[in-house]
């Protein structure tokens, strides 16, 4: 059994209790991948006055990328891209993007994070918007990607008709990559705040 530590405030703990503390949060990963299949079995059947709920709408996506051959990481962003359909429906792009973070790389957790607006250009100008508003983000590494994301898999994703693959033959690559260590590679754990980026290295206290 873990050791529970004791302290009454964060003043009175010290390094060994937050030794263990990470450790069991950096033990924890195939968790997230359950929080994430929970949060996409919940979408199923809120219709939001789309022709697809957003579970199918999330399927869809993940299919069309899987089929075109995307790489494994991209396939599980399809798939988790608007798991905030509800929990933060004004700004759901964030809420999906802050989930997969630690887990992808940095062009795809763009692809997450900007997909909501690079969306825009396949329908705000019938809302009464700049459907070229994602013009802001030209020269942004993850341009590109993402607006072909949103152009072959994302936009088109709500047909009533079509053939998705099911949400378990997703299961093991999502499993897979919530098992990753958190900012694997030689990435730098960071938060972005107000525009402030913040890295979280241990060890290296300002
Ligand atoms: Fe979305
Ligand atoms: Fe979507």
């Amino acid at each position: 059994m873990a050791t529970v530590t004791d302290f009454r405030s964060m003043d009175e703990s010290t390094a060994e209790d937050w030794r263990l503390v990470a450790q069991s949060v950096s033990g924890d990963s195939s968790g997230m991948a359950d929080v994430a299949l929970d949060m996409l079995k919940r979408l199923k059947g809120s219709s939001l006055c789309m022709p697809v709920d957003p579970y199918e709408h999330s399927l869809q996506t993940a299919t069309r990328a899987h089929k075109d051959g995307a790489e494994e990481e991209l396939v599980v962003c399809a798939l988790l891209h608007d798991i905030g359909d509800l929990a933060a429906p004004q700004n759901h792009a964030e809420l999906a993007a802050a989930i997969v973070r630690p887990y992808v790389s940095d062009l795809n957790h763009g692809v997450v994070l900007l997909h909501e607006i690079f969306q825009g250009y396949h329908y705000f100008d019938k809302v009464g918007l700049d459907r070229n508003l994602r013009d802001r983000f030209r020269g942004h590494p993850a341009y590109a990607r993402t607006a072909e994301f949103c152009a072959k898999w994302d936009q088109s994703s709500f047909d009533k008709n079509y053939q998705s693959m099911p949400l378990e033959a997703f299961e093991p690559i999502l499993r897979r990559v919530f098992a990753r260590p958190p900012y694997g590679g030689n990435r730098t754990p960071h938060v972005d705040y107000m525009g402030f980026r913040i890295n979280m290295i241990p060890g290296q206290a300002a």
